[in-house]
């Protein structure tokens, strides 16, 4: 889908932030690396095949809801001209429902697309003008909280704000309503938010999505290593790991972690050497479930309240729109 070159040069690597947040977690007592550096260009296109995949439930439950509720949500968006930021809006597919039936209600809107990658950005520039006529559309490159003080300070108009796709899964409830608090203080009162949660269901159908047949959550983990050996010339031997997923039904985390196979050494650079045991663990990634009251909990907690939900058939996954307190 995206096109991405990667930027980071060769120089610098000790200095880089990547090579920091890598060994530090990496040092730690419980070994850990952070799941936002899965999406280099090859993690990209491997998230690309996950959200193909048939255990992989998710997409296709929020591409429903926004397939057959966007008539809805627009209507609750009625009034006053807004901006509509959206945070990590990948190719769009599932949002641009939403912004068709937003142009036939005739409010005028700006859609701010916000991504780490500015390939993503330049993309849904290029492509979605000739989907979606008459759509004013401003792309912004960067980090989520630092973009959505930029478009507070360029436009007076109310905000809704687009966090889909469940990504608030990959934070802990304590990150969760950290990160929705650090969005509530750049909102105003009566501005929107509307959440994806992945909710609690079958204990198996939620190991199944990070547990697929065909390896594809296995090589998405390993492709994290992959990356580290070519952007700091560090020496993983992916076949020594194994990708392992645990779903707690209890506190609704869904955990991947990779194991290696055997007692080894890994270097990273020329300066840093990490030394793994039989079996110990790197923890990968957190993907949180959530019941409905865990949400309502969220909210209550971060300064908004919900509005409205909105489901799939099945009820499996929710597109949750809150508003913004005093
Ligand atoms: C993009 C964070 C929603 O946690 O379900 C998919 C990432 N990881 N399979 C998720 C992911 C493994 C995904 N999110």
């Amino acid at each position: 889908m995206f096109s991405v070159t990667s930027t980071r040069k060769l120089t610098g690597r000790r200095s880089s932030v990547f090579y920091q947040d890598v060994t530090g977690g990496l040092q730690a007592s419980q070994k850990y690396l952070q799941s936002k550096y899965f999406y280099d260009e090859a993690g990209d296109k491997l998230f690309q095949q996950i959200m193909a995949m048939p255990e992989y439930y998710l997409t296709r439950c929020e591409m429903e809801i926004m397939q057959h509720q966007s008539p809805a949500m627009a209507a609750l968006f009625q009034g006053e001209p807004f901006d509509l930021v959206e945070l990590g809006p990948g190719d769009a597919t599932k949002s641009w429902h939403l912004l068709r039936e937003l142009l036939k209600t005739r409010v005028p809107f700006t859609y701010y697309p916000i991504d780490i990658s500015s390939n993503v950005i330049e993309w849904l520039e290029e492509k979605l003008p000739l989907s979606l006529p008459g759509l004013q559309l401003q792309g912004l490159n960067g980090e989520y909280m630092d973009r959505v003080e930029y478009v507070e300070h360029i436009s007076q108009r109310r905000k809704i704000v687009l966090f889909m796709g469940a990504n608030i899964g990959n934070m802990t409830m304590q990150q969760a309503i950290l990160f929705c608090r650090q969005l509530h203080d750049r909102m105003r009162p009566g501005d929107l938010l509307l959440i994806g949660f992945d909710l609690k269901k079958d204990p198996k159908t939620i190991l199944d999505a990070y547990n697929d047949k065909q390896g594809i959550t296995r090589a998405f983990n390993l492709n994290l290593l992959k990356r580290i050996n070519r952007e700091l010339n560090a020496d993983f031997d992916i076949s020594q790991f194994e990708h392992y997923p645990v779903y707690d039904p209890g506190t609704g985390a869904c955990r991947s972690y990779l194991i290696s196979r055997i007692a080894q050494q890994v270097h990273i650079g020329d300066e840093t050497v990490i030394s793994f045991r039989e079996n110990e663990a790197i923890y990968m990634e957190i993907s949180q479930k959530y019941s409905l009251e865990e949400t309502y909990y969220l909210a209550r907690q971060s300064g908004f309240s919900s509005m409205h939900e909105f489901y799939d058939s099945k009820n499996m996954f929710a597109d949750i729109l809150w508003q913004r307190m005093p």
